[in-house]
């Protein structure tokens, strides 16, 4: 007689508790999450430091820290202090930062030709860094919102953000970049073509070697509120950007933007804002399979730290949560003010 006949028929598949296999209690999903080491054994994403970018901001003058109101615990920096912050960095085994000029508005103009001066604040910082020799990317932000008089990334004719004409401005600024040492060029304009045109500039000029991250699916959002209050463009800003930055309602279109950028030349993209917009970062790095990031935008930080400034969640454990969320949903990395931070807890953790 087999084993199989000698077991009672109507039990065939059911284990000796009685319940059909598959099921409670033969299952128990909670025997995995015993304990850390079980977790640790079963865990699908991870985060660490090297998933981190690190933007700043920089200011001019020496030895200078500018608190930013609306970002608890970022301060603006002068490039001393960005070339410190860039060795902190780098010891936290942060990959990368990203910096962003505050421009004195007596340098702002129409024509943001501040954004195409070889000396100004990130070309200068970015110098700063390399002559540190830090092991560490440096990226830089294309658009010209920091150095026009009107606060919007391109130029304005009459009412309107030109696009083809901006393209012309950008390309001057992605070669100064180039040129300053910039690893990493992050165009977050969204004009049309724009990534070609850096491109082609960039291997025209000697520079094939530069990356291009593109903000190519780049949300006219009210989270940025923050960034413009660090940038100095909050008071400038007439009207909005929705003529240029996508609507809030739109997914498929995201992914025709990146389709475009990554075809005109761009090595990665990012989703942004971040959290709020974690759908469209696991469309896009489904979809896509290339490198992926997604920025935790000002405001994000912003509601975040005013919350653990009350006491109403709980630093340490919201800050990693909301940057693993990142990672789960399919981003290679995060731009994210809590970078120092979170990398300091994560070195702590292990
Ligand atoms: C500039 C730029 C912005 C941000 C990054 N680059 C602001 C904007 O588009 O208005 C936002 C970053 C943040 O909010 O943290 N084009």
């Amino acid at each position: 007689m087999s084993i199989r006949s000698r077991l009672p028929a109507a039990n065939a598949d059911a284990t000796s508790t009685g319940a059909p296999a598959g099921q409670f209690p033969s299952v128990r999903m909670r025997r995995n999450r015993k304990a850390p080491w079980a977790r640790e054994l079963v865990a699908e994403h991870r985060l660490s430091a090297r998933d981190l970018i690190w933007p700043m901001f920089v200011i001019a003058g020496k030895d200078k820290r500018v608190p930013v109101a609306s970002m608890p615990g970022v301060e603006r920096l002068s490039v001393d202090l960005i070339v410190e912050a860039a060795k902190e960095a780098v010891a936290l085994g942060i990959p990368a930062v990203a910096l962003f000029p505050f421009t004195d508005p007596a340098k702002r103009s129409d024509d943001a030709r501040e954004a195409f001066n070889a000396d100004n604040l990130v070309c200068r910082a970015t110098r700063a860094i390399k002559a540190a020799g830090l092991d560490i990317g440096i990226i830089l932000d294309v658009a010209l919102d920091p150095y026009t008089s009107h606060g919007h990334d391109g130029l304005l004719v009459g009412d309107e953000i030109v696009n083809d004409e901006t393209n012309a401005a950008l390309v001057k600024q992605a070669l100064v970049q180039a040129e300053a040492g910039a690893d990493v060029l992050a165009p977050s304009d969204m004009m049309d073509g724009r990534i070609a045109a850096i491109r082609s500039a960039l291997e025209a000029g000697g520079f094939q070697n530069t990356q291009i991250m593109s903000y190519a699916a780049k949300y006219a959002s009210a989270f940025y509120g923050p960034f413009r209050d660090a940038v100095g463009s909050a008071g400038f800003l007439k009207g909005d950007k929705r003529t240029y930055q996508m609507d809030p309602g739109n997914t498929d279109e995201a992914l025709r933007e990146v389709a475009l950028d990554l075809s005109e030349g761009a090595d990665m993209v990012m989703v942004k804002p971040g959290l709020p917009y974690l759908d469209v970062v696991r469309r896009v790095s489904e979809t896509f399979k290339v490198p992926t990031f997604a920025y935790q935008v000002s405001g994000e930080y912003a509601m975040l730290a005013a919350a653990f400034e009350k006491g109403w969640l709980d630093e340490e454990k919201t800050m990693i949560e909301s940057l693993l969320a990142f990672r789960r949903a399919g981003a290679s990395g995060v731009l994210t003010y809590f970078a120092p931070k979170a990398a300091r807890l994560l070195k702590a953790q292990h």
